[in-house]
């Protein structure tokens, strides 16, 4: 039996991992959660994990190595997926620092800690160990928007937002260990990511959010940037084939081969709210082009990401299985199905509540 010491697990894309790992495996894993549950952590995305005897959820900071180290001492992890970062671009762009300090440092440290417990004296390591970073597209850059260049594993690295300099340091820490030590360890390069659980300050959610709401709809600069939509249950995928099926000391781009333009996401969705919503529920009215804002553009702003998920493909037979048309539909349902979900995040509750439920621990 495997387990995992999975990072940043209470955050959108881990959190629908975990879902996933559990209906994957059931009782044959057992899975450790070690979030800080930062304003992005929400332990109400496990609902229903969080009962499970093969689960633990530990509150900790990833730069904490001590609290680390413990946990790998009292545990026998054979399996890290290493999730938790800072997230989002345009926070990055406003307050750099805690970038540098969690995607850095806490990778680092997540790094240093699996080595100290899984180095043998021979300075080989303990066997069937194995670490998976899960890094972003936007280590690679801006793409021009000619519909016929993409990023391979190969592309030389060019980040532009402190958000993406963070991610491509913290991918490069883990080939360091790799290139030196042998590290067990892959990385992930992933495309933009949408479904249940997301935080609603990144596009998808938020415009779902405000659409409900009448609030407006900012687009940045001109709403022609292009972004590669992955649905996350294809992710949580891709991930558990890399690190199974994967070359140890490789690295993967997982990516739908699914560009979109941002002004056409936002009138799909409007399209398909407009479309599920019945005549009787108030927020019906409120969703409209009309909302529709264009807004002083981000800086740095990337223009084109686009994955081509070749190698991933041909080697270990992963292919995105949602359709955009499909998964767009699937993520505005369980929006519209959840929405205490989204007030609870949105009122900060969820945050008072950790606040206070955590602040003698
Ligand atoms: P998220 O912001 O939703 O979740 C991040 C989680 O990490 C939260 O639960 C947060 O509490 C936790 N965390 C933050 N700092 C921590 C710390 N110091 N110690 C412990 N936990 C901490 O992020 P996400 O969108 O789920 O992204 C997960 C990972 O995937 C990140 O590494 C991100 O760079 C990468 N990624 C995201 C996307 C995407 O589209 N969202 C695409 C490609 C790669
Ligand atoms: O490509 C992978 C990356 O995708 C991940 O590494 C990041 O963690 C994740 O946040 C995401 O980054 P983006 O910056 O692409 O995502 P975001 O949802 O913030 O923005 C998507 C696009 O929409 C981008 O071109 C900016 C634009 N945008 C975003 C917001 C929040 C708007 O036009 N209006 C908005 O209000």
């Amino acid at each position: 039996m495997h387990t995992y010491l999975v990072t940043g697990g209470a955050g959108f894309i881990g959190s629908n991992y975990i879902h996933y790992m559990f209906k994957k495996y059931g009782d044959d894993i057992r899975i450790i959660n070690v979030d800080k549950l930062t304003y992005a952590g929400n332990l109400a995305n496990l609902k229903g994990v969080d009962e499970r005897k093969n689960y633990e959820f530990v509150k900790a900071d990833i730069c904490d190595r001590e609290t680390i180290q413990r946990i790998f001492n009292e545990n026998d992890i054979d399996r890290v997926v290493h999730f938790a970062a800072e997230s989002h671009v345009d926070r990055s762009i406003k307050n750099p620092e805690v970038f540098i300090e969690t995607n850095l440092l806490g990778t680092a440290t997540m790094a240093n800690c699996a080595k100290a417990a899984w180095e043998k004296e021979d300075g080989s390591f303990l066997p069937d160990h194995k670490f998976l970073h899960v890094s972003t597209d936007e280590v690679y850059g801006s793409l021009p928007d000619d519909g016929k260049s993409y990023f391979y594993e190969t592309t030389p690295y060019d980040p532009h937002s402190p958000y993406s300099a963070s991610k491509a340091g913290s991918d490069f820490i883990i080939k360091s260990y790799i290139d030196t030590y042998h590290f067990p360890a892959n990385i992930t390069n992933t495309s933009n990511n949408y479904g249940p659980f997301q935080f609603p300050e990144k596009l998808i959610p938020l415009i779902i959010n405000n659409a409900l709401s009448g609030k407006s709809l900012p687009v940045y600069g001109d709403g022609m940037n292009i972004r590669d939509w992955l649905y996350v249950e294809d992710h949580a995928k891709g991930i558990d084939m890399v690190q199974e099926q994967g070359v140890l000391g490789e690295k993967y781009n997982i990516g739908g081969h699914n560009e979109r333009r941002n002004i056409d996401i936002i009138k799909t969705i409007l399209k398909t709210l407009k479309e599920l919503l019945p005549d009787s529920d108030p927020r019906k009215k409120n969703v409209s082009e009309d909302l529709i804002t264009y807004v002083t553009d981000r800086k740095g702003h990337d223009r084109r990401y686009a994955i081509a998920p070749d190698k991933i493909k041909e080697k270990l037979g992963w292919y995105p299985e949602t359709t955009f048309e499909v998964g767009i539909r699937k993520t505005i349902e369980w929006y519209l199905n959840n929405s205490d979900w989204m007030e609870n995040v949105t009122s900060g509750a969820y945050q008072k509540y950790y606040d206070e439920m955590y602040c003698n621990r």
